[in-house]
């Protein structure tokens, strides 16, 4: 049994080694925040003092598949006795080709070409990367990068850089010029097709800047996530792809959040009827079980890489990239994604979800609840009633994602109906009881 599921080990002896040596990603320096898991399964969650909680964030909002998958971790086991991996820089492994292979399948319109990495950041370094380098390999440099001022893409240097989010202010030069386009309207604005059109305005004056350069790529989540949960009408993102078409850009879409049945779409572009130049996907590759990205373009793309100058490839990779124990469980969790229709899953009970929590609309301290498939977010008045309301809703059982001023309901895809409406009623209980004091 895992040290953190010994019954022996007490909440206060846990927090203790974890305020000695932990240093937690994205926090303050001080105490931990109290939360200690010690085991999960499915869409629920158990801390250290045998309290349970609806997992409405998924875990790190990648535990599409649920916690505690039989088949994952046997994928996980069986890969490993097999072989753990074969640095695919001078060799392959099966595992690594199927799983290209099913990504193919699965993007199609000729997305046929993956490269892999471990993590989103790495992966839309990659993106970056691919884009920049394939203008140089035609003899055409391009340099700058368009991005969403409240888009989020990892936290490299060159991914903090193509971010405005104060969280992530970059801490370093951007190694490229980077243009961030500011949202025109309020996000709740934003699901109507007017606001998108002022938005793509924005966009084509960010694209078309006089004396800045020519713009390699657009970088963009089709859900801003980090961002506050900002969903847009579909008809920003076609539109967006017409104005990428009409100067040569390529465009990049993130799916690390979205990717893999989150929206209730495979991808979050399929809602937009378009197909992106570079698809960037992690986090629900694997259910968030093992570390992955996947980064996938064209066989034209690729193809210019012969051009370059050091490798006549890409120069660019790591250690790790395309583990074999981590392709292995993307492809065991492409099954049951499929197996289990958890698109179709997130659809449906995304749409109980967000009637379910729509009526909070009206509460004090909430200016709007919206959604995308099992994405629904309950927009606060402030960061700081989000925080609170988040506190409240936790002490009523359920784990809920705070970006900025909004609270996100992300739980695992296998949710039922069942989970729905208690992940319902238990924020509606917190609601309740936080009442007209959470401005
Ligand atoms: C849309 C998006 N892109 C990129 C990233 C970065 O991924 P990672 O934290 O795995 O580096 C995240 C992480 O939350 C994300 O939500």
């Amino acid at each position: 049994m895992d040290a953190a599921v010994s019954v022996s080990m007490t909440s206060g002896a846990v927090a203790e080694r974890d305020d000695a040596h932990v240093w937690h990603p994205w926090s303050p320096v001080g105490p931990s925040s109290g939360l200690m898991i010690a085991r999960a399964e499915g869409y629920r969650l158990w801390d250290v003092d045998g309290r349970e909680y609806v997992d409405g964030a998924s875990g790190a909002m990648n535990c599409s598949c649920g916690h505690g998958r039989a088949e994952l971790v046997a994928a996980v086991g069986d890969q490993l006795r097999t072989l753990a991996h074969v640095d695919l820089s001078f060799g392959a492994h099966e595992p690594s080709g199927r799983l290209a292979e099913r990504l193919a399948g699965l993007l199609g319109h000729g997305l046929t070409r993956t490269f892999f990495a471990n993590s989103g950041s790495e992966g839309i370094e990659a993106a970056c990367r691919i884009a920049l380098n394939h203008w140089s390999n035609r003899g055409e440099p391009r340099h700058r990068i368009v991005s969403f001022e409240r888009g989020y893409h990892g936290s490299t240097a060159l991914c903090q850089s193509l971010s405005g989010l104060p969280a992530a202010l970059p801490d370093l030069p951007s190694a490229v010029p980077v243009a961030r386009v500011a949202l025109t309207d309020e996000p709740r604005a934003l699901t109507d097709p007017a606001a998108c059109d002022r938005l793509l305005g924005a966009w084509e004056r960010a694209l078309d800047e006089p004396g800045a350069g020519e713009v390699a790529a657009v970088v963009v989540e089709p859900l801003l996530n980090a961002g506050g949960g900002v969903v847009f009408h579909p008809s920003f993102l076609a539109g967006l792809r017409r104005l990428c078409d009409e100067r040569g850009v390529l465009l990049v879409v993130d799916e690390v959040f979205t990717g893999f049945g989150r929206t209730g779409e495979m991808f979050g572009f399929r809602h937009s009827g378009i197909t992106p130049d570079v698809v960037v996907m992690s986090k629900g590759i694997t259910s968030g079980y093992v570390p992955l990205s996947a980064v996938t373009t064209t066989d034209e793309v690729y193809r210019g890489f012969a051009s370059d100058p050091v490798y006549g490839g890409l120069r660019y990779g790591h250690t790790t990239s395309g583990h074999a124990a981590a392709c292995a469980v993307a492809l065991a969790t492409l099954d049951v994604i499929e197996r289990d229709e958890l698109v179709a899953n997130a659809r449906d009970r995304g749409a109980e979800l967000l009637r379910g929590l729509g009526g909070l609309a009206g509460h004090a301290g909430v200016v709007d609840v919206r959604g995308l498939g099992l994405t629904v977010v309950v927009e606060c008045s402030s960061a700081g009633t989000a925080a609170r309301l988040r506190e409240e809703i936790g002490r009523h059982g359920v784990l809920l994602r705070q970006q900025m001023s909004s609270l996100l309901a992300v739980p695992p895809l296998v949710i039922d109906a069942a989970g729905v409406r208690e992940l319902t009623s238990r924020v509606l209980g917190a609601f309740a009881v936080a009442g007209g004091h959470a401005g």
